[in-house]
């Protein structure tokens, strides 16, 4: 499983000193960008800002909870391989999206809010690179894992061997050292965690113990 620390709970002036700490450690940085319309948060809704974090970043997995994903991915500069994710419940035309960050040689996701069915998501599997599921209402970090995120799983898992299809699973929101191995085991792929990392009193340590939780260390 790839662990990617989410960096909204980080503040600015540490931000450097936080990557470079945990950049040999981990598969790269999710960074949440939230513009106070789709969700009741905003956070890094300055592209610019975005384009001085990735820089800094450098492996990221950049999380799109804005009314308008494509005029904000538009203005990002992203390195090849970067994972995008943008939800289903915002306003955009799903396939030329994934199209346009194909076309930038970027990985496609789309995420889908707790209450949003597998079903919705179903006609885009062949296309896309990952399906992100929320398993708090998106937002703030720091809230409860929803259990019925682990039902979510197991049907888009299910789906993914069916019909033999290998888009990753993603899972943003509550992840921590009580329910990631259940995650791992279920098929999750991806996991962006703020508060399971930064919360501890030693950042690194809580990553690498929850590496080793999923076997990686
Ligand atoms: C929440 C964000 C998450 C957030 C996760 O809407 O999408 O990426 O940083 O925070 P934790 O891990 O604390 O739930
Ligand atoms: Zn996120």
């Amino acid at each position: 499983m790839n662990i990617y620390p989410s960096l909204m709970v980080v503040l600015e002036a540490n931000l450097k000193k936080e990557v470079d700490a945990l950049a040999p450690y981990c598969a790269g940085f999710h960074l949440d960008i939230m513009d106070g319309i789709f969700v009741p948060n905003t956070f890094w809704y300055n592209a610019q800002q975005v384009n001085e974090v990735v820089k800094c970043a450098q492996r990221v997995w950049i999380h799109l909870m804005v009314e308008n994903p494509l005029s904000f991915y538009d203005q990002l500069f992203l390195p090849d391989g970067s994972l995008v994710s943008f939800h289903i419940e915002s306003c955009v035309d799903i396939f030329s999206f994934i199209k346009i960050i194909k076309e930038k040689n970027g990985k496609a996701s789309i995420a889908i809010r707790p209450k949003t069915p597998i079903s919705e998501i179903v006609p885009f599997l062949h296309s896309i690179d990952q399906v992100l599921i929320m398993s708090v209402d998106p937002g703030f970090s720091g809230q409860p894992f929803l259990e019925s995120t682990f039902d979510k799983i197991l049907e888009l898992a299910a789906y993914r061997q069916e019909l033999a299809m290998n888009f990753a699973i993603g899972v943003d929101g509550g992840v921590n050292k009580n329910n990631i191995g259940r995650l791992a085991q279920l098929g999750v792929n991806d996991c962006a965690i703020a508060s399971g990392i930064f919360d501890e009193k030693d950042h690194l340590i809580a990553l690498q113990n929850l590496q080793k939780i999923v076997g990686l260390h």
